[in-house]
């Protein structure tokens, strides 16, 4: 019986022992997900994350939110097939029940205030998520980051420090499957209780003119003051295919990244 010396080959045909390897180039097809992948979104009543929400359950994703309030004041229709969870990310023991099965995590959690409450909710309840899900086996993390403000850093320092210190801790935790998504102004429609907020009369225009207009944002220090919006839309198809695609490159991806990425998704 023929036996492969490099152990790749386990074939008796012997004439088949030294063909080559043929390896398929990784390459992301449309094709649903497992029905066993389970995606819990941190924030998930939120702006970016009621978005998130939508686009993985049109993927056919069974879909979890977690956040303080829960569903809160979301009525629309989509909201009934989420399983909503309240939850504190400060206060870790109260995430074990609603990570429990699952296999990808995108939080999008962050926000404004003291510097102090900055790096809480943009660092510290970051921190805790991404640690409770990897000591639970979750496969894949993405994290929705923002992009370097320049000048800005300075006076925002406790939201810029809270994001770097989470992104730290997602590329040690997950290198091979952590995902951070930098986008800078996010631009779609809001929801504020019954209110819609439409932001996309501002966003659109601007990212027509600043995607075209790259060079100006290397600019020192007022370089980031030129980032091109995004479409929020684009941000949750992006984060939903990086936490579901096994082939999704981990690592950092900035806004124009971010449009790329978008795009080629569109076009499959
Ligand atoms: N919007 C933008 O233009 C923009 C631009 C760049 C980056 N980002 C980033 O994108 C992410 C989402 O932004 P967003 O505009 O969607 O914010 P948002 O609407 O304020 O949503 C934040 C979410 O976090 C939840 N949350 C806050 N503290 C929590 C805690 N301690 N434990 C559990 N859940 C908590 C909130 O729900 P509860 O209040 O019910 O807990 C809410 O669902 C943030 O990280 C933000 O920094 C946003």
């Amino acid at each position: 019986m023929a036996a492969s010396g490099n152990g790749r080959n386990m074939s008796t045909d012997s004439n088949k022992v030294d063909e080559p390897l043929k390896v398929e180039e990784a390459e992301t097809v449309n094709v649903p997900p497992p029905l066993t992948e389970k995606l819990l979104v941190l924030g998930g009543n939120g702006f970016v994350g009621s978005h998130v929400c939508r686009e993985a359950l049109d993927h056919g994703l069974s879909v979890a939110s977690l956040s303080r309030s829960g569903r809160s004041s979301i009525r629309e229709s989509w909201a009934n097939n989420v399983i909503w969870h309240q939850g504190n990310l400060l206060l870790p023991e109260s995430l074990k029940e609603a990570l429990s099965g699952v296999t990808a995590v995108i939080s999008c959690v962050g926000g404004f205030g003291s510097n102090s409450q900055m790096y809480k909710i943009n660092g510290t309840a970051n921190l805790n998520a991404i640690r409770a899900a990897a000591e639970q086996g979750v496969k894949r993390f993405v994290y929705i980051s923002a992009t370097d403000f320049g000048l800005a850093n300075y006076l925002l320092r406790g939201y810029y420090e809270g994001k770097r210190a989470a992104e730290t801790e997602l590329l040690t935790k997950f290198p091979y499957s952590g995902v951070i998504l930098r986008p800078g102004f996010i631009y779609g429609t809001r929801s504020v209780g019954s209110m819609k907020i439409p932001l996309g009369v501002i966003g659109s225009p601007l990212e027509m003119v600043l995607q075209y207009a790259k060079p100006l944002n290397q600019l020192p220090l007022v370089g980031p003051l030129f980032t091109s919006p995004v479409n929020v839309t684009a941000v949750a198809k992006v984060a939903v295919r990086a936490a579901t695609d096994p082939v999704f490159p981990p690592g950092i991806i900035d806004v124009h990244g971010i449009q790329r990425y978008s795009q080629q998704h569109k076009s499959k």
